[in-house]
């Protein structure tokens, strides 16, 4: 294994050279969002948007990878464009997120339940500790882009999180960014 410079472009996610990558489309996320009767009439009218697409750099090997998570812009009935949100398998492997553009809301919630919430604006670097999920949401009306690092053993368990939601939703209310609880949350 031999050390590399890679290239990546805060503005677009470009990562060069990337080893893999892929894309979340509006109706692959469906259950995710409050406004679902909304969420099917934009993938109608819009030709189901992308959401987000994530690029890796990867070597077989390593006990480190990296990549990107670029958002796009958008909301379904004022809820902004959200990654599904997760925790790792690993519940002792934490991660690292490190803003390039855009501007957004790092969503994070301890096994406790307690909520944290990191502004994710250029130049922030986030550190989400072991043992808390944690979905991105692009507030912005430009990408979000940011860098992530991780230990390539940690894994996403998505699980609890599709089938009870985050306490916290994160909405446009007049113009502005706000963190409300989720009516639909099940415990
Ligand atoms: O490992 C991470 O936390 C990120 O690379 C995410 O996987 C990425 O941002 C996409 O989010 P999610 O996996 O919750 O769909
Ligand atoms: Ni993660």
């Amino acid at each position: 294994m031999l050390p590399e410079g890679v290239l990546i472009n805060g503005l677009t996610g470009e990562v060069s050279p990337g080893t893999g990558k892929y894309t979340k489309r509006l109706s692959e996320l469906r259950e995710i969002f409050q406004d679902q009767t909304e969420l099917d009439r934009l993938v109608e009218v819009e030709g189901d948007p992308v959401v987000y697409e994530v690029i890796e750099y990867r070597k077989e090997g390593s006990d480190l990878f990296f990549g990107t998570t670029t958002m796009e812009p958008g909301k379904v009935s004022g809820e902004f464009f959200m990654t599904r949100g997760h925790f790792h398998q690993r519940r002792d492997m934490g991660e690292v997120y490190y803003t390039q553009s855009g501007h957004g809301v790092l969503l994070l919630e301890s096994r406790k339940g307690e909520t944290k919430v990191v502004r994710m604006d250029p130049g922030v670097c986030a550190f989400i500790p072991p043992d808390w999920a944690h979905r991105s949401i692009n507030v912005g009306s430009e990408k979000l882009v940011f860098v992530w690092v991780c230990n390539v053993d940690a894994g996403h368990d998505y699980g609890d999180i599709l089938k009870h939601g985050m306490r916290k939703i994160v909405v446009d209310r007049d113009g502005k960014d706000t963190i409300m609880n989720n009516p639909h949350y099940s415990s």
